[in-house]
């Protein structure tokens, strides 16, 4: 069916719908007919969405309540995907005294300005992005504000139709977590892995993608919330040396025990420039990132790692372009 065929649907604001999950997302929320309305804060970093027919893209405040609530107007559904796994001390600090660059700011202070925009805009629909291990008694302060948004989302389910969804780690073309041992498997013929033996139950980001969409035309799912895992459970240093054999590579991997990890995430947070591990993200591997239970049904999510791998030979930014310039028939 080309898009063209396909009834438009109404609007969908789809917030942090221009980084990994919001790429795939968007583009498949388009290629069902919806209007997507992505705002983000540098337009250029999203211009590989631009080229799909029913997606708009602006530059937008999305911490301003007025912005929001014009962003918001005449959409049937908002889609909150914000999030970042490396908080920054830096940035201004904003109402009600929290800094721009915080877990709190992103994962719980925007969350509730969202819900209030979506009451001040009519909007009915809000799906929402957590995390699996959300605990608020985490030792990591990213899972106690995933733990704090998810609150904020279920208080606001008697007056808005909410669904939250809790992936592991996910994983396809543009992750930051494969990828990124592509990049350090690469560098050195000897990798040192701290929390080598944190156990993940990836899963694949079209699935994800795919329960958005889906939970989106069902409404069932109000109301709930829904983990989403993969169909194995891995090691972190299993995963690492799927990657480099994927990547045809022989590489001496190091497990470091508990002390050394501290400190490696501690030396790691001093390097300048972007964060590659912190040590919030090591007290986050203290737990195990898996679902536990036989996967939930209403969403399976049943691609396997080994069956879609070979997407890391393919980093090249340009390929979105390439997907989505297919998409729209271009
Ligand atoms: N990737 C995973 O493995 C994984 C696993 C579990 C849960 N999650 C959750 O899934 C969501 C999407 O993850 P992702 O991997 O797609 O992340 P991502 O690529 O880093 O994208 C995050 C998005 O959030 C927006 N954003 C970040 N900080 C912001 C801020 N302070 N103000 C406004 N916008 C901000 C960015 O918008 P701009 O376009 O403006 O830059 C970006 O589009 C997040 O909530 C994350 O916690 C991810």
């Amino acid at each position: 069916m080309s898009t063209q065929d396909i009834p438009t649907r109404p609007t969908v604001c789809v917030f942090g719908g221009g980084g990994f999950v919001g790429h795939h997302l968007s583009a498949l929320l388009a290629r069902q007919g919806w209007r997507v309305l992505v705002p983000t804060r540098r337009r250029e970093s999203v211009k590989a969405l631009a080229v799909l027919p029913t997606v708009e893209v602006v530059e937008a405040d999305i911490h301003d309540p007025a912005v929001l609530k014009q962003l918001l107007h005449g959409a049937a559904a908002a889609i909150n995907l914000v999030g970042l796994l490396h908080e920054t001390a830096t940035g201004p600090v904003d109402t009600p005294r929290v800094r721009r660059g915080s877990f709190r700011y992103a994962h719980v202070e925007l969350p509730r300005k969202i819900i209030q925009a979506c009451f001040a805009a009519g909007v009915p629909r809000l799906l929402h992005m957590s995390a699996l291990g959300a605990d608020p008694i985490s030792h990591s302060a990213y899972q106690r504000s995933k733990a704090a948004g998810e609150e904020t989302m279920r208080e606001a389910q008697k007056h808005l139709q909410v669904t939250i969804f809790r992936p592991s780690v996910i994983f396809g073309p543009g992750d930051r977590f494969l990828s990124l041992f592509s990049r350090l498997l690469r560098l050195s013929p000897v990798v040192p892995l701290a929390g080598g033996k944190a156990r993940f139950q990836p899963v694949y980001v079209q699935d994800v993608a795919q329960a958005f969409a889906s939970a989106l035309l069902r409404p069932d799912s109000i109301g709930r919330t829904y983990n989403l895992c993969g169909p194995r459970i891995y090691t972190l240093a299993e995963l690492l040396r799927l990657t480099a054999r994927e990547l045809g590579l022989r590489r001496w991997i190091i497990p470091l025990g508990h002390r050394t990890s501290y400190w490696f995430a501690r030396i790691m947070e001093l390097k300048p420039g972007r964060k590659l591990m912190t040590r919030d993200n090591l007290y986050a591997m203290l737990t195990d990132n898996v679902c536990g239970t036989p996967p939930d049904p209403v969403f399976a999510c049943d691609t396997t790692l080994e069956s879609v791998i070979g997407y890391l030979h393919e980093q090249d930014p340009r390929r979105a372009y390439t997907r989505h310039r297919a998409i729209a028939g271009r």
